[in-house]
């Protein structure tokens, strides 16, 4: 596969090679990552790559346009299918231009968006002060009833009444517990503000109907489209029909130039595999190791913020052990475990050193591996936890881990043979 990379620039080829030896022999639990199928692969580096297209199938800027036209169509009709959707966007780059490409469609300079906070599952792309948005927008935030470390829907409502802002966003990158979406398309329909949700992390969930779907009670739904969707790096916007002028506008050229044909065909081909059984039974162990590492871990004295998950990740409360999210997240990384440091709600630690980490399961599912592996998992953790600083123990550990993924090959033998 590297063949022409590997005699013209073998100093590239090399770190591919190093990257790609590093995924074979981690144990990945980055709750964002997914390992792309080969077709992914495959038309991500297809002469798609070549064209160059702006607008919409039948007006677009550039001639030799009819077969894009067709990849287009056929993208956004299964798209429309396996979602349930009224009308699919799916030219925008990623999860963040996606919620971008919202923005640009309905609201001006100066409106206001009421998002979740974001040392508590929120994502930049909702409100940061570090992100340009914030100084678009003016942003309030959602907070967790700190009891249940679940979204405190009662002081939501009161705060959108208060607030009127245009836009509710709900969905996060560190929440492990269905959102009731219809309570708060409710609240936004009293206060007149449209109702997104990014679903960047739970789309492939949502596309299996393991968990339940946005589309119904969304005004807006935005999407990655790695994550639990396992597809391309790329993203997708999905909205009711008397949005879809609006939401086209915002989207091109409201928010993004050319279209990236290679990564549109990708995901042509993740929407049909995506109504598979067979990813069907992938994103249903997701959740079934999610769980099972959720219980183990709390049987070593780990806390699981909100007491749980229901979906592919969780956020692991490290204080009773002693540990601090940066500490651990490094302690794993030396036995080869990917996770990443995370606040907890409330976290007393600074954002470079938190209480927590997140971990998902995405990725070590789609390896193939179900409760015996992930039982050993959570006890090479606990080991990692109780001696950070030991060599000699961190070498052990790093043994078994190593021992339990080599019988779960990333991709099938052969796959990347020159
Ligand atoms: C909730 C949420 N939205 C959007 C994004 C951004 O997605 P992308 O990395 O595809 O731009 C992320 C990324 O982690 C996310 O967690």
């Amino acid at each position: 596969m590297l063949k022409i990379t590997r005699a013209t620039d073998p100093a590239l080829a090399e770190l591919l090679d190093e990257e790609l030896s590093r995924q074979e022999h981690n144990i990945e639990m980055i709750a964002s990552e997914s390992t792309a199928p080969l077709a992914v692969m495959e038309l991500t580096g297809s002469v798609f790559t070549n064209k160059t297209l702006e607008g919409y199938p039948g007006k677009r800027f550039q001639a030799g346009s009819h077969i894009a036209d067709k990849v287009e169509q056929l993208a956004c009709e299964r798209a429309c299918e396996l979602f349930g959707a009224e009308h699919a966007n799916i030219q925008t780059y990623s999860g963040s231009t996606a919620n971008y490409s919202v923005f640009a469609s309905v609201l001006d300079p100066g409106d206001k968006i009421l998002s979740m906070r974001l040392d508590q599952g929120g994502h930049l792309t909702h409100g940061s002060p570090a992100n340009w948005m914030s100084k678009v927008y003016h942003y309030e935030f959602y907070a967790m009833d700190p009891e249940t470390e679940q979204i405190d829907y009662d002081a939501l409502e009161v705060q959108a009444r208060e607030y009127q802002p245009k836009l509710i966003i709900a969905g996060a990158s560190s929440y492990s517990r269905l959102i009731d979406y219809e309570r708060i398309a409710k609240v936004a329909k009293e206060v007149g503000a449209y109702f997104m949700v990014d679903m960047a992390h739970i789309a492939g969930l949502v596309a299996a109907k393991i968990i339940p779907s946005p589309i119904p009670h969304a005004d807006f739904v935005t999407s990655s489209t790695t994550k639990t969707f396992c597809g391309a790096r790329s993203g997708m916007v999905f909205c009711k029909a008397e949005h879809a002028q609006a939401l086209d506008k915002g989207t091109f050229p409201g928010a993004i130039g050319s279209i990236h044909l290679n990564t549109m065909a990708a995901k042509c081909w993740s929407f049909k595999y995506a109504a598979t059984d067979e990813f069907r039974a992938i994103m249903e162990q997701v959740v079934k190791n999610a769980q099972c590492l959720a219980e183990e871990l709390t049987s070593y004295g780990f806390r699981i913020v909100s007491g749980g998950t229901d979906n592919h990740l969780m956020v692991v409360d490290l204080r009773e052990k002693g540990v601090t999210g940066k500490a651990f997240q490094d302690a794993l990384d030396a036995v080869g475990i990917t996770v990443n440091k995370n606040m907890i709600p409330f976290d007393p630690e600074k954002p470079g050193v938190t209480s927590g980490v997140r971990i998902g399961l995405t990725a070590v599912s789609q390896r193939g591996l179900k409760e015996p592996e992930i039982r050993e998992i959570a006890h090479i953790m606990n080991c990692v936890a109780e001696a950070p600083e030991d060599e000699t123990n961190l070498q052990e550990c790093k043994q078994r881990a190593q021992e339990l993924i080599a019988k779960f090959p990333l991709y099938p033998a052969g796959s990347f043979d020159d």
